[in-house]
């Protein structure tokens, strides 16, 4: 959003600073530099700048102004490169099977949404998870972001999902820093929808159990508490990755989410920087084996500080688990 705001305020400047400078043309009076007139229009605003050149007949016979529109040309091109990097969403498949499980299963994975949209009703979002044709829906966290918060948004992504199948539902870091009287609120309206809020709870599914965690309670004795019969086949809902010796002991198969998939995906390094700041980080996305769990780490949806991905496209994680 704040791109957004940015553009929209440096090119009604730059209109702006065109119209003054053909009134004060006009009136022989002390004028705007030229190199104002162009530097405004190559930070962002050769849009406005473009539309003050033709609208007020102004500079548009200068050689050197031809620079604006080819700049015009590259923002646009820019513009919408970075929204195909950051609302091109992409599915990644897994097959994992287990002598535990009884029946085929398919989870769908949805994580670190952070109020990201994808168009109205989150249709687009929603879509792509239809056509996976998922048993059940699985939420690991940072549906909402606590920076730019919209209840709306998450509300809508939801709404969707419960049509499609059963939707559950952790915590992650950032709606752990939400006011909680309006999360909880939130909550309360979602759960009115049918979706399962998963915090700190295990769920008997017939043959396995669904355990999840809320975002506190990922490195404490919680998850241990929780799961009664090891026998059986658990599928672990935890925000974070890096807490994954805590979740091996208990669970067969964890989904992750939290890193957003370093944020820019270099080629030969991988992801460039984790949300606590972490430089290459080692555990970014896909799966990971840790001595009988594997751990699943989804790349996410949205962005939170950084409000840009780079070659790192939007990630719903589907698994097929079979016997
Ligand atoms: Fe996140």
């Amino acid at each position: 959003m704040l791109i957004i705001y940015y553009e929209i305020i440096v090119n009604i400047i730059a209109f702006l600073m065109y119209g003054i400078d053909k009134f004060l043309a006009v009136k022989q009076k002390f004028r705007i530099p030229e190199a104002r007139l162009i530097f405004i229009a190559f930070i962002g605003g050769a849009f406005g700048a473009f539309m003050g050149m033709k609208l007020f007949h102004h500079k548009t016979l200068k050689s050197k102004f031809r620079l604006v529109p080819f700049f015009l040309v590259l923002q646009i091109c820019l513009a919408g490169f970075c929204l195909y990097q950051n609302l091109h969403i992409v599915v990644t498949e897994y097959d994992y099977a287990s002598e535990k499980t009884s029946s085929s299963l398919r989870v769908v994975q949805i994580s670190d949404l952070h109020n990201q949209f994808f168009g109205f009703k989150q249709r687009y979002l929603l879509d792509k998870i239809e056509e996976l044709q998922p048993d059940i829906i699985t939420v690991t966290g940072d549906v909402l972001d606590s920076n730019h918060t919209n209840y709306t948004l998450a509300y809508d992504f939801f709404e969707g999902a419960v049509d499609i199948a059963p939707v559950y539902y952790i915590t992650g870091n950032h709606e752990f820093w939400l006011k909680k009287e309006a999360f909880d609120e939130f909550v309360n309206d979602i759960e009115g929808l049918g979706v399962v809020f998963a915090d700190d709870t295990a769920f008997d599914m017939g043959g396995y159990t669904l355990v999840g965690l809320s975002d506190k309670s990922l490195d404490d004795n919680t998850l241990s508490e929780l799961v009664s019969d090891k026998e059986k086949f658990v599928l672990l809902l935890a925000h974070e990755p890096k807490y994954h010796d805590n979740y091996k002991n208990c669970a067969d198969l964890a989904l992750t989410g939290h890193v957003h998939g370093g944020q820019f995906r270099l080629p030969g390094k991988g992801g460039l920087i984790s949300p606590d700041f972490e430089f290459f980080p080692e555990l970014t996305e896909g799966a990971h084996e840790y001595g009988n769990m594997t751990m699943i780490i989804s790349r996410g949806l949205g962005n939170s500080v950084v409000p840009l991905r780079l070659f790192n496209y939007p990630e719903i994680v589907a698994v097929d688990i079979n016997k």
